[in-house]
């Protein structure tokens, strides 16, 4: 029996789009030992070479199956705690120290996935063609923009997490209580706007008051970001920006990223971090916990039984536009599935 291809693209999409970056861990949290993640419904292992550079492959080794993220960091090679078998960062088995000859050796049993770490976080490439290059939002690439990078496990479909930031009436509501979304009206009207790299959805009868327009662009990684707002008590730096990604770690749970962001230098970072640091990240944590809560009251299949209205325009082109890039992403599957055949 054949399956549709749509059903096969929606699959796709639940699970998580293949070709692009995704921030899979803060940097922070790769230390020494190897660190063994689930992304994108994968088992990775991740871990850093003599000069820090990040390594990733499919968490499995390659004799019986145990996670290699259990086991040792040799440097260039990860050692399986089981038998000692050693992978290296190209998923190829350098060394098998319980035999001294074995034809195993140098084969590329791994699978092994392209890492870059920007901004703070560590980026994994899960497609299978040729890495695009990564372009980040201007207020996570550095310059005249501090970053304070802030991760989370919620246990939804990453695609209720997009949904939300892609929404930003619900500032005025579920955040009402928050210490910078209190302000304006409750009303709105909406509209979308074009940009180079996907679009704006934004408040047509407000700006500059809350959380009133989201922006939702593809640049190597699908990234979204809002402003919001700041008082002079908030300290130097004008409008909070927020850059946010998310990645899946399977269909029911993902993890998000969220850039709290200021354009401040020199003196002026140092009093932003501070002032983060002892005021308001606490705040932050307590509006993050509103959006886990309400995503995670969810029923996973909510998307099923909606009746949307107007101000859902934003997240009805993002889910457009992701069903888009999930049918591409299987034609081209299928595509060279149908091409091997031919040439076997
Ligand atoms: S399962 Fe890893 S060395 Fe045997
Ligand atoms: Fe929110």
């Amino acid at each position: 029996m054949t399956v549709p291809v749509a059903s096969i693209a929606s699959e796709r999409l639940n699970s998580g789009l293949r070709e692009m970056w995704y921030p899979v861990a803060p940097s922070w949290m790769l230390q020494n030992a190897p660190l063994g993640l689930t992304r994108l419904s994968q088992r990775i292992v991740l871990w850093r070479d003599a000069e820090g550079k990040v390594n990733a492959i499919d968490d499995r080794c390659p004799h019986r199956g145990a996670r290699l993220s259990m086991g040792w960091n040799l440097g260039d090679r990860v050692a399986c705690w089981y038998h000692g078998v050693e992978v290296n960062g190209e998923g190829r088995i350098e060394d098998i120290p319980a035999l001294a000859k074995c034809v195993m050796k140098g084969r590329p049993l791994n699978r092994a996935f392209p890492a870059v770490e920007r901004a703070g976080a560590i980026f994994v490439w899960f497609g299978e063609g040729e890495p695009t290059a990564l372009e980040l939002p201007e207020e996570i690439s550095g310059g005249e923009w501090a970053d304070i990078l802030c991760t989370a496990h919620w246990k939804c479909n990453w695609r209720y997490a997009v949904d939300n930031v892609m929404d930003p009436m619900h500032g005025a509501y579920l955040h009402a209580q928050s210490h910078s979304m209190a302000e304006g009206d409750k009303t709105a009207t909406m509209r979308a706007r074009d940009t180079d790299a996907g679009f704006v959805f934004e408040k047509t009868n407000q700006s500059g008051v809350n959380f009133d327009w989201t922006e939702v662009g593809l640049t190597g990684a699908l990234w979204l970001r809002l402003s919001i707002p700041y008082g002079k008590s908030a300290g130097p730096g004008g409008s909070f920006g927020i850059v946010g990604m998310v990645v899946p770690v399977d269909e029911t749970s993902c993890r998000v990223f969220f850039w709290r962001c200021r354009k401040v230098s020199g003196w002026a970072r140092n009093a932003w971090k501070f002032l983060y640091r002892a005021r308001l990240e606490s705040l932050h944590w307590d509006v993050l916990e509103q959006d886990r809560l309400i995503l995670e009251g969810m029923d996973d299949r909510a998307r099923e039984q909606e009746a949307l209205y107007a101000h859902d325009g934003g997240i009805v082109r993002l889910r457009r536009m992701l069903e888009q890039l999930a049918s591409a992403e299987v034609a081209a599957a299928s595509a060279k599935t149908a091409g091997a055949r031919e040439q076997a």
